[in-house]
């Protein structure tokens, strides 16, 4: 009698276990993608050039392979299959961007291209025919080049530039689309773009551009966010957010220097975009900002380097995002004094000053800086839960590299993609308000200064090919049972190889 009761518990209490390992059924499954990475059609149809076009043709041996997103995917003219690709896995949803130049070739407001518009069109009504949610980008990092021309985000009129894109973004597709998200990672816009070599413009404004630059993409960002509120909500009624890249940066021990240079590191990377817009007070990372006044003066500058917010800006910018986007991929552990690189004075790090572990043996990727690292998308999305007072997340991209000779049968993405959507569960048990999850990437993409040379795709493209074709990876199959039961399932391998479209998509 005992032992028939106490089986009947295991049994009860295996299923709700198992009933909690699984993703609410509103919970929003689908993959990503950005404009130049995937479109290709460069110059079509009255598109004007963009900072990755200028510095893709006039120093093409900044790119690994030489190589640019002239042609890339060729999305431009494949869209069709790209939504195909989308019902085949059975998502719910997809994040794309817009091509700032493809629709205001010039940057500014003044001229429309109607056939760049007439493409998203398209797209759009593409994903909504089979019930597709469109999630989009108003900026993944392609600005116009007439606007680098006059200095980009180092421009204090940024703002406004940006205000009109938006709004023209929000008229012309603001019916059909429900999600905005007005910026793909401030950190790499900003410090890989204008305090370091790593991204176009690669102005290398070490310790002063990335400040400036911080400082106008917030204010950019609250703008559009405001005209969306103002003049676009009441009718469309949807919601409008940011995109942060939130690494995990945690202490390499439990010593409170430790703890503290982790802490500097996080406002370092993500603080100085997610704090005047997600904290109560506004403004750049409080203990970060004293420390950058207090070097700025020591290298002999009449005023920090870092351009503080003013009361009205602090207000103006504070409770802009109806929800935190997240792009996750990896740990660092952080330490006050051991494993210190050199970095140039004066520079982001140097004023951060902190040490930067990787341990060896987390699995790596093909990409220098991405390990798998345990459990990470928990930890960051717990750290910022708290700490922002429990705001509306998205995780916006999360994803594995491989090599270009790597094959279809893609172990080490599965192993990758399953730990994570372990710690996504974790993370919804912990009582994080976590609604949708998205892969990067759809396809294999130009991965800006690696070129072709690392592949994220769930699915294979051909990139010789004239009709870039594309082909699932074993991933893909994971994925898609992964979207279809809801759980993650560490043993399912796909029965067959040929993917299929399930009725209703
Ligand atoms: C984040 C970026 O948003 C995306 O463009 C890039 O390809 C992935 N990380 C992988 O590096």
């Amino acid at each position: 009698m005992k032992a028939t009761i106490l089986s009947g518990l295991l049994v009860c209490c295996c299923v709700l276990a198992k009933h909690e390992r699984k993703f609410p059924s509103d919970f929003l499954f689908g993959a990503a993608t950005a404009s130049y990475q995937i479109e290709g059609g460069w110059n079509a149809d009255g598109k004007g050039e963009n900072i990755w076009d200028h510095m893709t043709h006039t120093r093409p041996e900044v790119i690994i392979d030489k190589s640019n997103g002239d042609e890339a995917a060729d999305t431009y003219h494949n869209y069709k299959r790209d939504v195909e690709m989308m019902r085949e896995l059975g998502l719910d949803a997809y994040r794309f961007s817009i091509s700032w130049s493809r629709i205001l070739p010039n940057g500014l407001a003044n001229y429309i291209n109607e056939p760049g518009v007439e493409f998203y069109k398209r797209y759009i009504s593409e994903m909504l025919k089979y019930n597709i949610t469109p999630m989009v980008t108003l900026y993944h990092w392609d600005l116009p080049q007439k606007l680098q021309d006059l200095g980009g985000f180092a421009n204090p009129l940024f703002p406004e530039w940006f205000e009109d894109y938006a709004r023209i973004a929000y008229e012309k597709f603001g019916d059909r689309v429900k999600h905005w998200i007005t910026f793909n990672e401030p950190r790499e816009i900003c410090y890989e773009g204008y305090g370091s070599t790593t991204k176009a413009p690669m102005l290398n404004a070490t310790g002063v551009g990335v400040y400036l630059c911080a400082k106008h993409l917030v204010l950019a960002h609250a703008r559009a966010y405001k005209t969306y509120d103002n003049e676009f909500r009441a009718t469309q009624n949807g919601l409008c957010g940011i995109t942060i890249s939130v690494n995990w940066m945690g202490p390499l021990t439990d010593s409170e220097e430790d703890q503290f240079a982790a802490e500097i590191k996080r406002q370092a990377e993500w603080g100085l975009y997610a704090e005047p817009i997600f904290s109560q007070w506004g403004g750049f990372p409080k203990e970060l900002s004293e420390i950058v006044a207090k070097k700025s003066k020591e290298q002999g500058y009449p005023r920090s380097r870092m351009p503080e917010f003013t009361e009205e800006e602090k207000q103006f910018s504070r409770g802009t995002a109806d929800f935190f986007g997240v792009n996750h991929y990896t740990a660092n552990l952080i330490s006050a004094n051991d494993y210190k690189a050199w970095n140039p004075v004066p520079s982001l790090y140097n004023d951060a000053d902190v040490g930067v572990y990787i341990p060896p043996e987390w699995p790596q990727s093909a990409s220098r800086w991405l390990r798998q690292a345990p459990n990470s998308i928990y930890k960051a999305l717990t750290h910022l839960h708290k700490k922002y007072n429990g705001p509306v997340f998205y995780i916006t991209e999360n994803g594995w590299s491989t090599t270009p000779d790597a094959g279809l049968e893609d172990e080490d993405r599965i192993r990758y993609y399953r730990a994570a959507l372990n710690s996504v569960l974790d993370a919804l048990k912990a009582g994080v308000n976590l609604k949708g999850y998205m892969a990067w990437s759809l396809m294999d993409n130009f991965e800006w200064m690696e070129g072709y040379a690392e592949r994220f795709g769930l699915y294979h493209v051909d990139f010789e090919s004239v009709e870039k074709t594309r082909t699932p990876r074993k991933s893909a199959f994971i994925y898609k049972e992964i979207v279809r039961s809801r759980t993650v399932n560490p043993d399912y391998e796909p029965p067959n190889r040929t993917m299929w479209i399930e009725e209703g998509h």
